[in-house]
């Protein structure tokens, strides 16, 4: 088994489970992103809920403006560990949630007029300390999984052209457009084309203009110059500020899962138990649903053993995919599991008590490895009573 990955890391030496994350990946990344910012004069953010993981913000922070957040503990988060701007949005907030939210950020975004009106008094206590914007849905889809397309038809997520009364925009600092899911910059421009035929002379005015996440943009094949000229031309046709506020791409690629094999066995097809599970630490290889590439695997019969790889939980579901090996499996071989820093750390669960993942950082530049977080009994006990 291929067991030296990423370079210089011996993943053999690693606990099992646990998340491996290379800064320099992350840098790679970071460095892009920066690009962007630089060249395009977009304020470039960290979306949290795709990648959180605090002890590495200090790679980050030299090369993003702040983060976007989506409850006052996201808030607060990235206030504290990350220290630089904070803009929050939720489908709706609770009056509670809503003045922690005001306290900890710069930008706060509503989904809906009535959850505007609702919370006049509130944006005014905090006037001239939090700008206040509008999240507009531009009923453009862009995205085929309906589940990740805010502009799926009866989608909640933010105020459609027809709801918006006249002049409502003039109340509002900016506009927030999320539409996307690792798209390339085509689908924005189409999106942001869909936003001006909707708005039109509306957008004249705004302070700033945040168009979300969902951009790919340190995939390979990502044209980096083609969302550089879109940002250039919205910040000189409408004198608006413009704000990027991707999750994935901040770390795509940049994290690896290691896991061992606890058991094999057959049903028909040959069958192997490991000790991580797809319900609980990768919760998105059921949900969205996709296969994660396991380095050095195969598809199903591409190589000479063929194995349905599941988690040690109860659920029937619990299945990863079906990958295949050059050589047969055994108990106690560590198998690494690519691009899992994003959308995994934040989605774990203890769901049968399983234990959480432990966390390294490393860096392949220097080989340094940290052990960051290891979770026990405490962490599963402390979510139920
Ligand atoms: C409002 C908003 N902003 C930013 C993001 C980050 O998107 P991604 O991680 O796909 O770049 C999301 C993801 O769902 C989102 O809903």
């Amino acid at each position: 088994m291929e067991s030296r990955y990423p370079r210089g890391l011996d993943v053999g030496s690693l606990e099992s489970p646990a998340f491996a994350v290379d800064r320099a990946l992350l840098e790679k990344n970071a460095r892009i992103m920066k690009r962007v910012a630089d060249e395009s004069g977009a304020a470039v953010l960290l979306a949290l809920k795709g990648y959180s993981q605090f002890a590495a913000f200090d790679t980050l922070k030299p090369y993003l403006s702040g983060v976007c957040a989506s409850s006052p503990h996201e808030a607060r988060l990235g206030r504290e560990e990350m220290g630089l701007e904070v803009h929050s949005y939720s489908p709706a907030y609770s009056e509670k949630a809503l003045r922690e939210i005001m306290g900890l950020s710069d930008h706060v975004i509503f989904n809906s007029p009535s959850q505007w009106e609702r919370f006049s008094a509130l944006r005014e206590e905090f006037a001239g300390r939090v700008s206040c914007g509008l999240r507009f849905n531009p009923s453009h889809s862009e995205t085929e999984t309906a589940i990740y397309d805010p502009s799926a038809p009866l989608s909640r997520l933010g105020t459609v052209r027809e709801e918006l009364s006249p002049g409502f925009l003039r109340r509002v600092e900016g506009i927030h457009v999320h539409n996307l899911c690792e798209k390339d910059a085509g689908a924005l421009v189409r999106t942001w084309r869909a936003v001006e035929k909707a708005l039109g002379e509306e957008l004249c005015g705004l302070r700033w203009i945040n168009l979300g996440g969902g951009h790919h943009v340190t995939r390979e094949d990502y044209r980096v110059e083609d969302l550089i000229a879109l940002v250039r031309e919205i910040r000189g046709k409408y004198g608006a500020r413009v704000y990027l506020e991707p999750g994935e791409a901040w770390a795509l690629n940049a994290g690896f899962l290691v896991a061992t094999v606890l058991d094999l066995h057959r049903n028909r097809g040959d069958l192997a138990i490991l000790d991580t599970s797809a319900s609980c630490h990768m919760p998105d290889v059921l949900e969205m649903p996709y296969r994660p590439h396991i380095l050095g695997s195969g598809e199903a019969g591409e190589k000479a053993h063929t194995y349905r790889l599941g988690g040690a939980t109860c659920l029937a579901g619990d299945v990863i995919g079906d990958y295949s090996f050059d050589e047969p499996l055994k108990p106690g071989d560590r198998l690494v599991f690519a691009d899992m820093a994003i959308y995994s750390m934040v989605k774990t669960t203890t769901f049968n008590g399983v234990g959480l993942p432990s966390q390294y950082l490393y860096d392949s530049r220097t080989e340094k490895l940290e052990l960051v977080r290891r979770f026990g009994y405490e962490d599963f006990r402390g979510r139920l009573s």
